[in-house]
């Protein structure tokens, strides 16, 4: 069918405009959607509203879906159309006209309710203003104005600060069981809370004058030592008494209100803004100064011992080629030389690993102590005599082994069936044959103290305990001999923290030359430049950013707490 569809345009003017459009289809689709014959551009039309057909008996128009149709004022949802007929379309009109030859259907269309229309309907129909109502616009700022200073300010500082707000709180039932958190508050300073608060803290985050102690003033520190009464400070106060070293506030290191997790203090100028000129601040100071891992970090300087029986340490820098003095000896070269290390007790070479010895403790931070059963026992026998080959004195010591020796020696002694030919008859004798007389017994023993300070030389000379040991005279202990107190150095920088799981994938060696040293008082740490290859400062890109607490912590536990019972600082 063919199908005329003028559309009416009214101008500004008043006059009218119009333009005809020929379509050949079977059904006249109407709709906002781009498909429909009659395709009308405007949000207040459904995509696809109706059709138009024409039937055996007329021309007939249908709503789709749920849409509603105007048919001359009337709601329908189909109906017959004549000519005249005014179908009303969202803000359209359609009028069916009389078709001119050849033409089936002929419609006008008009767009009779411009959006404008609406808005303008709408407030004619209102009569409510501000000014009806007695606010001009300056009237209605204040009263707003006003309202939020009374419930954001006056009402939480009242709430907070005076006595009468008890008046308004219920009373807590049970006042001892938690003075710092009141759950009945109505806490209207809620409203000015900046941000959520870190967990740890979330169990009295409301009660805002836990930690906002004072109105207009900064946090103060006793608000968080009041609770953190263990809180070791950094700097010992009575060594280093100026302001400018100990005003540094809690909350410049722990901001609060950053979210669920406390935000760590790892902005590097937290520290380097004070240790980038300690020496300025302090006379004297026996720090040098440090303001980037990178560019201005000292060397390291471990903390070794130089004289163990004086307990004597010393911080030497690595730049200095410290020595350590720890009394015990030990080639490591020799002992990762497998054609040297033979077992004597399974006669095979055994090839010894880092590990053999060395192994991480719990955490996975630093490593064990070396034990001497342990680790070197299998090897290193503690034997003394060849007429017992496979005994052995327990490693202790000096006057525990000298008493074990004499036990050993009086009992074989009093036992008989010795079996080396230079001893005296009355050992040798059959094993089991009763001493007649204390003569005889006199004679045993005579022989047993012989062997026992025979077997204590050897044992304290350099072929056995001495291998290892510092041994020296010593008339004052039983078995003449003392061993120089042994101190192996654990931690090495007490001053950082270090952590070897997190370089489980480097190689030892690569930190250590230990496969070279042939003296136990080599120091095998790594100078800083071995780190510096990995390890940037703040800003690297190219290397691992470091800042301090990357290596070093902040509250020192051999400092006294930061704050008193006061709150007061008092260290
Ligand atoms: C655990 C202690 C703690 C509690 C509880 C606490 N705050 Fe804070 N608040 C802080 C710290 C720390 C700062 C940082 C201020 C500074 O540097 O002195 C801060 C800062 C603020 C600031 C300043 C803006 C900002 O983020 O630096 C506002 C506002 C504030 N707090 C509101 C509140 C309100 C309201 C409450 C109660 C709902 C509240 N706080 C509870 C510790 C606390
Ligand atoms: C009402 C008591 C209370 C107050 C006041 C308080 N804290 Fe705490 N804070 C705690 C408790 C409890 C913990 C969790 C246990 C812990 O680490 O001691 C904690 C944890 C922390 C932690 C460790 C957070 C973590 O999850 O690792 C920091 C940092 C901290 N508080 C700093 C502060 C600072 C700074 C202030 C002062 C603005 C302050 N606290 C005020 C009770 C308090
Ligand atoms: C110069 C910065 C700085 C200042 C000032 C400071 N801290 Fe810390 N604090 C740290 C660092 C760094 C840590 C280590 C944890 C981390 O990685 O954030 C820490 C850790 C803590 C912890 C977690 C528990 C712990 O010991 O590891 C608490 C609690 C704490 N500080 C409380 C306080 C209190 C209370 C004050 C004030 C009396 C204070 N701090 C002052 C830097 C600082
Ligand atoms: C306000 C100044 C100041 C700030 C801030 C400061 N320090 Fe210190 N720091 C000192 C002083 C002073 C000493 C010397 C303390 C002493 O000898 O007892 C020191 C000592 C140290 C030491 C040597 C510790 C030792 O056992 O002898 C290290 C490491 C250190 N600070 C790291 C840091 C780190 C990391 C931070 C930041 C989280 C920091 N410092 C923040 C002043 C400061
Ligand atoms: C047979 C046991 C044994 C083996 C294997 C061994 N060590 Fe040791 N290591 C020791 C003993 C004992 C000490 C303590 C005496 C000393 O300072 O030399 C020590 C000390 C150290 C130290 C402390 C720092 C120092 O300067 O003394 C380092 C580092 C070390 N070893 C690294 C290694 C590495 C790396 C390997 C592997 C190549 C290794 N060790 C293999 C026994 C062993
Ligand atoms: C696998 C067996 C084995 C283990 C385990 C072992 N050693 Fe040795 N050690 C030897 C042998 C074999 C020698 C002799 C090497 C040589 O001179 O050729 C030796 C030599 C030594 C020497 C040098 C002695 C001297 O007079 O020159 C010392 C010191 C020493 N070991 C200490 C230790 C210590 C300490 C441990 C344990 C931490 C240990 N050894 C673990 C087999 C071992
Ligand atoms: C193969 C080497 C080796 C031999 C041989 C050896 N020791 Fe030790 N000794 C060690 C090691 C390693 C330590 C430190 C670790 C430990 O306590 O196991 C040590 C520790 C000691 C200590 C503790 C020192 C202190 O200050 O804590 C005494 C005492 C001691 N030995 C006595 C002896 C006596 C006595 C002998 C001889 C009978 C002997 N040792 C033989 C390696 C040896
Ligand atoms: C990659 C690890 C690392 C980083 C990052 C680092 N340090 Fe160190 N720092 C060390 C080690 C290791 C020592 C030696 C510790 C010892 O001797 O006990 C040390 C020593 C120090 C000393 C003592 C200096 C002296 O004269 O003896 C101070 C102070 C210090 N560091 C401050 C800082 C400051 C501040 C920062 C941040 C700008 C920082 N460190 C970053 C590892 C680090
Ligand atoms: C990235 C460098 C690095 C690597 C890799 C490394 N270490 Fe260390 N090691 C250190 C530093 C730094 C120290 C000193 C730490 C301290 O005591 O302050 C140390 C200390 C030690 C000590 C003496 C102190 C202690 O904890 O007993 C031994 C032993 C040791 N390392 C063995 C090893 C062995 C074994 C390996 C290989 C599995 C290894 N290290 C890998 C850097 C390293
Ligand atoms: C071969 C590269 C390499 C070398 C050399 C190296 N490190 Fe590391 N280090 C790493 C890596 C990788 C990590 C893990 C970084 C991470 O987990 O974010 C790390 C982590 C650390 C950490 C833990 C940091 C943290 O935030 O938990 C410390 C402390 C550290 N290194 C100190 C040192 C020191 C001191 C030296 C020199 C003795 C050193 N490193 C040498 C690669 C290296």
């Amino acid at each position: 069918m063919q199908v005329s569809i003028t559309t009416l345009t009214r101008r500004r003017n008043g006059s009218l405009g119009q333009k005809e459009d020929i379509k050949a289809c079977e059904v006249l689709r109407i709709g906002r959607g781009a498909d429909n014959e009659i395709f009308l551009l405007d949000h207040r039309v459904p995509l696809h509203l109706a059709e138009l057909h024409e039937g055996a008996d007329g021309l007939f128009i249908e709503a789709n879906g749920t849409n509603d149709l105007r048919l001359n004022g009337a709601i329908i949802r189909k109906a017959h159309l004549n000519v005249g007929d005014v179908v009303g379309i969202g803000p359209y009109e359609l009028v069916v006209a009389d078709p001119e030859d050849g033409i089936n259907i002929a419609v006008t269309l008009e767009l009779v309710h411009p959006i404008g229309d609406d808005v303008e309907a709408l407030l004619s129909r209102s009569t409510l203003t501000t000014n009806n109502i007695g606010l001009t616009k300056r009237a209605s700022s204040w009263v707003l104005g006003s309202l939020t200073l009374i419930l954001f300010l006056a009402l939480p500082l009242f709430m907070a600060d005076t006595p009468l707000s008890n008046y308004f709180n219920a009373p807590t039932s049970d006042k001892n069981s938690n003075s710092m958190v009141n759950s009945n508050d109505i806490d209207f300073d809620v409203s000015w809370v900046s941000g959520e608060v870190m967990n740890s803290h979330k169990f009295f985050a409301n009660d805002c004058a836990a930690c906002h102690t004072k109105a207009f003033v900064m946090v103060e520190d006793a608000a968080c030592t009041a609770c953190h009464t263990k809180q070791h400070g950094h700097i010992d106060k009575v060594k280093f008494p100026s302001k400018e070293l100990t005003s540094t506030r809690c909350a410049t290191c722990h901001t609060d209100h950053q979210g669920p997790h406390p935000v760590r203090a790892a902005k590097q100028a937290l520290c380097s803004d004070c240790h980038n000129d300690l020496d300025t601040k302090v006379e004297g100071m026996h720090l040098a100064n440090v303001s980037d891992f990178a560019s201005n970090h000292p060397q390291f300087k471990p903390t070794v011992w130089q004289d163990p029986s004086k307990g004597i340490q010393k911080r030497i820098s690595l730049d200095d080629n410290p020595l350590e003095v720890s009394n015990l000896k030990f080639p490591h070269k020799t002992h990762m030389n497998v054609n040297r290390m033979r077992n004597p007790t399974t006669g095979k070479n055994t090839q010894l690993e880092c590990a053999s010895c060395h192994v991480p403790e719990i955490s996975g931070a630093y490593l064990e102590p070396v034990k001497m059963e342990e680790h070197c026992g299998d090897c290193h026998l503690l034997t003394f005599d060849s007429i017992a080959p496979k005994r052995m004195v327990s490693h202790g010591k000096p006057e525990e082994i000298y008493r074990e020796l004499a036990e050993f020696y009086s009992a074989l002694a009093l036992k008989g069936g010795v079996t080396d030919k230079a001893a005296p008859e009355i050992v040798r004798r059959r094993p089991g044959t009763p001493l007649v007389n204390e003569e005889e017994k006199k004679e045993a023993l005579q022989w047993a103290d012989f062997k026992t300070k025979k077997a204590s030389r050897y044992l304290f000379s350099a072929s056995q305990c001495g291998s290892c040991h510092e041994i020296t005279p010593d008339q004052k202990n039983a078995s003449g001999y003392s061993v120089e107190p042994v101190k192996v150095t654990q931690i090495w920088q007490p001053k950082s923290v270090f952590d070897h799981g997190k370089h489980k994938d480097v190689a030892c060696a690569e930190c250590h030359a230990a496969d070279t040293s042939m003296k136990s008082s080599d120091v095998l740490l790594p100078k800083i430049e071995g780190c510096q290859t990995c390890h940037g400062g703040e800003q690297a890109t190219e290397k691992i950013p470091s800042t301090c607490i990357s290596c070093h912590g902040f509250h020192r536990d051999d400092v006294a707490i930061m704050g008193g019972a006061s709150g007061k600082m008092v260290q």
